[in-house]
């Protein structure tokens, strides 16, 4: 892959130009905030009655509706739920979007699935940063920032290419590194990492972790210690420098039981389950499932994150990590 970085791009082809962020939260706020202190000319929209239009306003940044933050915007960025998306894109943007102006994503879903299927005299473009918002925003103040992924689904202008990469740059992305790929395969390998790795894999390791040493009769304080406090410590090891880094800095003992040990955790039969949930990103069985919960209201969703909330190893940490709290 090819990674562009800070003198490969020119931000002028922003210069003068209006750029709409729909949304305020993880991205949203992030991204508008990361814009502005690039000099760039922001407008927030959001919903009146939500509780970001009061945010945007104690952040400095020019808040208003969706339709009017759309109407004479020249970049409009969907930085909203997907399962919003949708709504939002054809109850204010589709009728109100300039001629030849560009519609924004940071993740491949809504074009790849057609949840959107965009007016044909725009440009849709995709700056997807590889972090969430608050990492996002925390490297950008620290002079850098997280990798970006860039696509152009649509060029009507002719400059849609230049357009995403000067705004992979106005987060900081251009420092490690902005690459360009389709939106295909931003969205597939996007909802691969985070279900089978980043999100629903490490939490199910945790928890059955956390679940196998409590059933053993071990306090569960000590359990969640040994399998979630210190994965931080771990994986911030292995973020820096591999695997090796971190097989050189655990002990031996650690370094043999682990690697005659993990295997047996994570086998051909996971492998398997892997091969099967891409599958399902690939043939819509994955998004079948989760835009059906957008039309009952995200009752499933919101019944998970219930039953999420009640786990042991969430009131045993909360009680740990304010044990664990830096005291001035
Ligand atoms: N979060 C991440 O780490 C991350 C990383 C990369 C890419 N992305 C992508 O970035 C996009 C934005 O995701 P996000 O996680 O940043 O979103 P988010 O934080 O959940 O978005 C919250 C914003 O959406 C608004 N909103 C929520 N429900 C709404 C409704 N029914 N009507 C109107 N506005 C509503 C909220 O306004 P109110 O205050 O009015 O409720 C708030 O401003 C998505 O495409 C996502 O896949 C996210």
């Amino acid at each position: 892959m090819q990674y562009y970085h800070e003198e490969d791009v020119d931000m002028h082809i922003l210069d003068g130009k209006r750029i709409a962020v729909l949304g305020y939260g993880s991205q949203g706020r992030a991204q508008a905030l990361c814009f502005r202190d690039s000099g760039l000319n922001v407008v927030v929209g959001v919903r009146r009655n939500g509780a970001s239009w009061e945010k945007v306003k104690e952040d400095g940044l020019k808040v208003c509706e969706f339709a009017d933050a759309v109407k004479d915007a020249d970049i409009v960025m969907m930085l909203l739920p997907d399962e919003i998306q949708p709504k939002v894109y054809y109850d204010f943007v589709e009728k109100n979007m300039k001629k030849g102006a560009a519609l924004e994503f940071a993740h491949g879903f809504a074009i790849t699935y057609g949840t959107i299927v965009p007016r044909d005299d725009i440009d849709v473009i995709m700056m997807a940063p590889k972090g969430p918002g608050n990492g996002v925003r925390k490297m950008f103040l620290e002079g850098y920032g997280v990798p970006a992924l860039v696509s152009v689904h649509q060029d009507v202008s002719g400059h849609a290419r230049d357009i995403v990469f000067a705004l992979a740059k106005a987060i900081g992305a251009t420092h490690p590194g902005a690459f360009e790929q389709s939106f295909k395969n931003e969205a597939f390998t996007d909802l691969f990492g985070e279900q089978a790795v980043l999100c629903g894999g490490l939490t199910e390791l945790i928890r059955m972790g956390f679940d196998t040493l409590v059933e053993g009769g071990y306090p569960p304080e000590m359990a969640y210690i040994e399998t979630l406090h210190e994965t931080k410590l771990i994986t911030d090891m292995i973020n820096k420098g591999g695997f090796s880094m971190m097989w050189e800095e655990v002990s031996n003992t650690a370094e043999f039981g682990g690697l005659t040990r993990g295997p047996r955790i994570l086998n051909e039969q996971s492998r398997e389950a892997m091969r099967q949930i891409l599958r399902e990103i690939e043939d819509g069985t994955f998004k079948n499932e989760w835009t059906a919960d957008w039309d009952d209201d995200l009752a499933k969703l919101k019944s998970m994150e219930e039953a999420q909330k009640k786990l042991r190893i969430e009131t045993v940490g909360k009680e740990v990590r304010s044990l664990f709290q830096k005291r001035d």
